[in-house]
């Protein structure tokens, strides 16, 4: 039985909701309260209208809906909810620093250490503090370090309890991890710690999927688990190039390898290139790590993966600009997907965003649609990159709430999430609409190019 009876977690954003709303459905006798300083967030949180909430993910608004008022409180008191608590979760985001030492690699830990120095301000009695952001390896030290020092003669205990979900299918992840990993203190009171989280997840996951270990192991696999699964990705996808060259199809490159069990299937789908708030920055801050330690060829060996992607969605760019007779500016190109991955209105670090700047500056005129995504998030990751002026991005890229009228008039359709609808589109409709000859780039391989090529479509796809 768990001991824990009050959880306050902060940061409402795609790890600490859903995460949280699992939690709070799978425990209904444990008190959870979000916390956000983003008020606009947690109202969107708590509209009445469950399908209003920020994130979009399967089947989460049912379980907030199962939850919420019982058990499941959403906040921007959050001096109340850290005082209640026994346990706090710490979601808050660490993006890559943009400035001063480490620019561009390191993680931003401002964010963490607001919140910790908010804890070590507010607690009256002693409590867990659980990192769930992805941490660079011996964060938990300098969180200890802060939380100790206030002289108040509080006790903290810090837990690693890094987050494996996947968007799109968060709520599945949460209901039925591959493991959960706990890393914590050796020492008596560290293991009791460990112990109360461990007795929390219990309430629904099988006790051989609950790994615990210590605090640096949990960190480091954390970063390890996604620079390899983002490897993969980067492997395939330098595949996926030697493969238009050979006449070798990368699909069934892929599916060859896939077959030995050593490798496994997953993961080896060739993209546009991946995306999405975790792969590249812990990539980075690995490589930071490493080269603190001087370990150069460590740190060479995984931001080759980075360069990888980088390269895969230039090519992609740089493929469309080549077909369409060398030039694009004036014309219209359709991007069918925002998002970074289907099934999420997450944009971070889409593939979308990089390859739509490529073509800006190639002066094409850029419409796009994406199920989930909303315009105001489309001119903002366009704003953010901070290559061209507001006016500029807003003179050349519309957004469309419809996938007909993207590709009204358009040159070319570049596929850019895989999304599953676009698969059942009126695509003989779309190329009637469209400018002659019609071209499609299949940034994802979910088109069937032979259907469209009778159409009449000129179809290329990555890696074939
Ligand atoms: C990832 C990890 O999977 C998850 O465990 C961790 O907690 C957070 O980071 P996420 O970024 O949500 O999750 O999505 P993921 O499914 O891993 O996809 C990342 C990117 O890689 C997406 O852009 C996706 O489209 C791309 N991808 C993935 C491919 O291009 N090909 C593949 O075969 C798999
Ligand atoms: P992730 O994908 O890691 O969940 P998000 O950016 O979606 O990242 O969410 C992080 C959330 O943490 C944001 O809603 C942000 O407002 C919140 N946040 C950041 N710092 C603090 C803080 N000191 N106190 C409370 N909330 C914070």
């Amino acid at each position: 039985m768990s001991t824990i009876k009050n959880i306050c977690c902060i940061g409402a954003g795609y790890v600490g909701g859903p995460t949280m709303a699992v939690i709070a459905h799978k425990c209904p006798d444990i008190k959870v309260t979000i916390v956000d300083l983003n008020a606009e967030r947690i109202a969107a949180w708590n509209d009445e209208d469950v399908n209003n909430i920020p994130i979009y993910e399967p089947g989460l608004a049912e379980i907030v809906a199962s939850a919420r008022g019982r058990n499941l409180f959403f906040s921007t008191d959050i001096d109340k909810a850290i005082d209640e608590a026994e346990m706090i979760f710490i979601s808050v985001n660490t993006p890559t620093k943009t400035y001063g030492v480490g620019k561009g690699m390191a993680a931003d830990l401002k964010y963490i250490e607001l919140c910790a120095r908010q804890i070590a301000a507010v607690a009256k009695n002693n409590k867990i503090v659980v990192e769930k952001s992805t941490l660079p390896v011996r964060t938990a030290e300098a969180l200890k370090n802060i939380l100790d020092n206030t002289g108040n003669g509080v006790k903290f205990q810090i837990l690693s309890n890094p987050e494996f979900l996947a968007e799109g299918t968060a709520v599945q992840d949460l209901l039925s991890p591959d493991r959960v990993l706990i890393g914590g203190g050796t020492d008596a009171e560290g293991q009791v710690a460990i112990k109360a989280l461990v007795d929390v997840y219990a309430n629904w996951i099988p006790s051989e999927r609950i790994l615990t270990t210590n605090v640096w192991s949990s960190e480091l696999s954390k970063l390890t688990a996604n620079a390899f699964l983002a490897q993969r990705v980067s492997s395939i996808n330098a595949m996926s190039e030697l493969c238009e060259k050979t006449g070798a199809d990368v699909e069934e490159v892929a599916r060859a390898i896939g077959m030995d069990s050593r490798i496994g299937s997953k993961f080896l789908k060739a993209s546009v290139g991946f995306g999405g708030s975790c792969f590249q920055k812990d990539i980075l801050n690995l490589v930071y790590i490493a080269k603190s330690y001087g370990l150069s060829e460590v740190a060479d060996y995984w931001e080759q993966v980075i360069i990888m992607n980088d390269h895969q969605k230039k090519r992609f760019a740089s493929n469309i600009v080549r077909t369409l007779y060398n030039t694009v500016s004036g014309k219209k190109i359709a991007f069918l997907g925002w998002a970074f991955k289907k099934d999420t209105n997450d944009t971070r670090e889409s593939a979308a965003i990089y390859v739509a700047d490529d073509l800006l500056f190639e002066q094409a005129n850029i419409a796009v649609y994406d199920p989930k995504v909303k315009s105001e998030t489309v001119y903002r990751d366009l704003d953010y990159l901070g290559t061209r002026g507001s006016a500029e991005n807003k003179e050349n890229v519309s957004v469309f709430n419809d996938p007909y009228g993207a590709c009204k008039d358009a040159h070319a359709i570049a596929v850019l999430t895989e999304w599953d609808e676009f698969k059942s589109y009126d695509w003989q409709k779309i190329y009637d609409n469209m400018k002659k000859p019609a071209f499609i780039f299949d940034g994802r391989k979910i088109l069937d190019g032979s259907k469209l090529q009778q159409i009449g479509f000129i179809f290329s796809e990555i890696g074939k």
